[in-house]
């Protein structure tokens, strides 16, 4: 048997905490033979209905749940974590922009960020998936110091998902048969959702659809999905936010497909001319050496216009948080 691998969950009781929880007790993150220790950290007000989801994790008799811990303090939830899944946030409730939940949520990103510096594992991966996730990944980051920003990481692979639904359903396929998705840029409104690279069962994407569907339906969709859905909800994904925390961390951890690429949301690295020191959504591959960018793709002028939109959108919410960003410089 492997050693246990500790992942730490932030917002636990929450609706994505409460359904990601499970799937990671049962083995689908990092798959049937890999033991998990669980560490679930909440405010003190929610810690009640924690030992809710811990009692049901019990009830569960997961084999591979060696440990589960839940607490209210930072350090214990963080203490020599292998992963850090930045979940526990406000969400954004109806007619609001993902951006507006800046202020409220930011400062949370910036303490998680000083603790995970001072206790995670050296090797410690994070992904953050509150929102807006891009931005205050880039809060935890610049707040961890010591270590390597390519540790940090935000979630686009929800955005990513959508797309290939999108796709096989207009091209009558199936999910399993498209690669080269890809993601660019922030998530929100600004995202560029790309099917130039796509191949539907070996056939190029843009040979089954037309642009002008790509353009004045499934880009707008992608964009507008998470509104879509907290309008028919009243609140936003969780179901599907958590099978993307799954799906976007297994990759990480275990590699992506050979041929293939998923959308992650990293430190940006001057590819694409995106400016240095944002996390962006760019295609990559994951291997044992961590994330890839994949590098070299063309870009219309159109796209590189998407991509740029998106790189001033994230420049500002940075503009807004440069005091929690500078605290640790
Ligand atoms: P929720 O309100 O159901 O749950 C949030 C939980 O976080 C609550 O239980 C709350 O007590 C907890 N929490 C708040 N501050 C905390 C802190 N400092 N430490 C630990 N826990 C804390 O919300 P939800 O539906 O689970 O969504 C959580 C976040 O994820 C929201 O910001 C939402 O917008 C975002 N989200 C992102 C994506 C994405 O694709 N990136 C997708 C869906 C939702
Ligand atoms: C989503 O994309 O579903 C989440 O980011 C929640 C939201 O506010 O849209």
């Amino acid at each position: 048997m492997k050693n246990p691998v500790k992942v730490t969950l932030t917002g636990a009781a929450g609706h994505i905490g409460y359904a990601l929880a499970f799937r990671i007790a049962s083995g689908e993150m990092f798959g049937p033979d890999q033991p998990v220790n669980l560490r679930l950290l909440e405010i003190p007000q929610a810690l009640g209905s924690l030992r809710g989801v811990g009692m049901e994790l019990e009830d569960c008799a997961f084999p591979l749940l060696h440990d589960v811990v839940l607490t209210d303090d930072p350090e214990i939830g963080f203490r020599e974590t292998d992963y850090a899944l930045l979940i526990g946030a406000k969400p954004r409730g109806k007619g609001m922009e993902r951006k507006d939940l800046i202020l409220d949520n930011a400062r949370i990103f910036a303490a998680q960020g000083r603790s995970l510096n001072q206790y995670a594992n050296r090797d410690v991966r994070v992904l953050v998936v509150g929102n807006p996730a891009n931005t205050n990944a880039l809060i935890a980051q610049s707040n961890a110091p010591d270590l390597d920003p390519s540790q940090f990481s935000s979630m686009t692979r929800l955005d990513h998902n959508r797309a290939l639904g999108q796709l096989a359903n207009k091209t009558n396929s199936l999910v399993a048969n498209i690669n080269r998705m890809t993601i660019w840029g922030n998530h929100s409104m600004t995202q560029y959702p790309d099917i130039s690279q796509c191949l539907v069962g070996g056939v190029p994407a843009y040979d089954l659809v037309t642009r002008d569907w790509v353009i004045d339906h499934m880009i707008p969709r992608i964009q507008r999905r998470g509104g879509e859905i907290i309008s028919a909800r009243g609140l936003s994904s969780a179901a599907s936010a958590a099978d993307a925390v799954v799906d976007h961390v297994r990759d990480w951890a275990l590699g992506t497909d050979e041929g293939d690429w998923v959308s992650m949301s990293v430190t940006t690295d001057g590819s694409y001319g995106i400016s240095e020191g944002l996390m962006f959504s760019f295609p990559v591959t994951c291997s044992a050496r961590g994330y890839q960018i994949v590098k070299g793709l063309e870009l219309d002028d159109l796209s590189v216009a998407r991509l740029k939109a998106s790189e001033r959108e994230l420049l500002e919410e940075r503009a807004i948080v440069d005091e929690l960003l500078q605290a640790t410089s």
